[in-house]
């Protein structure tokens, strides 16, 4: 089975209004039809909600796939500071984030809340992107493969269409640290992903759905990581930044 890769930039809370624009129309620049390398990869950015629309105008008629870091389950009314999965839509956005490290763990987002989003994701028939993973703690107390199990049951209990999910495997140790999962590290998790997918979902689905890593992946790691059978594309942070690295990674 082979899978379409899947690089997606994760623009976190950084850049500005000129800073966005300008990065968005480097990586536009070189995406011109998302068909990188024949056809092989699809390319997204996630960027902060202020600027969603702003990009979406820089990457129109590239290649480039818009996405959000995050939104909210409810579809309108009183729920101040919130952004919905309609607003999001209207603003051209076709993947969405949930349950990134930072919104697990700095932000405090709890696994009812992660379901909820990812279900309305799903309903909406947007791209989830689904952030796992586990903590140092976690690895070193050999739970990596519980806790990652336990995220994915934040995932409804039945899926149709393959197409619409990615599970972003991102070990939070090696968020921003510049220390990446080794490739074998990665590979391990990730088959163990597919395999619960297997289990949940029936063997097709789990085959076709992309699995990426996150985690200091960069231009110099990033062939490794991507040689991994079930490696099957990359969630960037810090290297998203720069149109090049981000680039180089997509060409890796
Ligand atoms: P990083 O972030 O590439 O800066 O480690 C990855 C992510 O958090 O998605």
């Amino acid at each position: 089975m082979t899978r379409k890769r899947f690089v997606a930039g994760n623009w976190k809370m950084n850049t500005n209004r000129a800073s966005a624009v300008a990065l968005a129309e480097g990586v536009a620049k070189l995406v011109p039809s998302g068909d990188v390398g024949g056809g092989a990869v699809d390319v997204g950015v996630a960027v902060p909600f202020v600027y969603i629309d702003a990009v979406g105008r820089a990457i129109a008629g590239s290649g480039v796939m818009l996405g959000a870091q995050d939104v909210y389950f409810e579809k309108d009314g009183a729920f101040t500071g919130e952004i919905s999965i309609a607003m999001l839509v209207d603003l051209g956005v076709k993947f969405v984030l949930v349950g990134h490290s930072e919104r697990r763990h700095v932000i405090g987002e709890k696994p009812d809340l992660l379901a909820k989003k990812a279900k309305a994701i799903l309903d909406a028939g947007l791209i989830l992107v689904h952030c796992v993973g586990e903590k140092l703690d976690e690895r070193d107390a050999n739970k990596t493969l519980d806790v990652v199990k336990a995220q994915l049951d934040e995932l409804p209990a039945t899926l149709a269409d393959a197409s619409k999910l990615v599970i972003a495997y991102e070990p939070v140790w090696a968020i921003g640290t510049g220390r990446n999962a080794t490739d074998a590290q990665a590979q391990e998790v990730h088959a163990f992903i597919r395999g619960e997918l297997s289990r949940r979902y029936g063997q097709a689905f789990a085959e076709a759905v992309r699995i990426q890593y996150g985690g200091s992946m960069k231009p110099e790691n990033a062939a490794g990581l991507l040689a991994q059978p079930d490696v099957d594309g990359g969630l960037i942070g810090g290297a998203a930044l720069k149109a090049e690295s981000f680039l180089a990674i997509v060409r890796a």
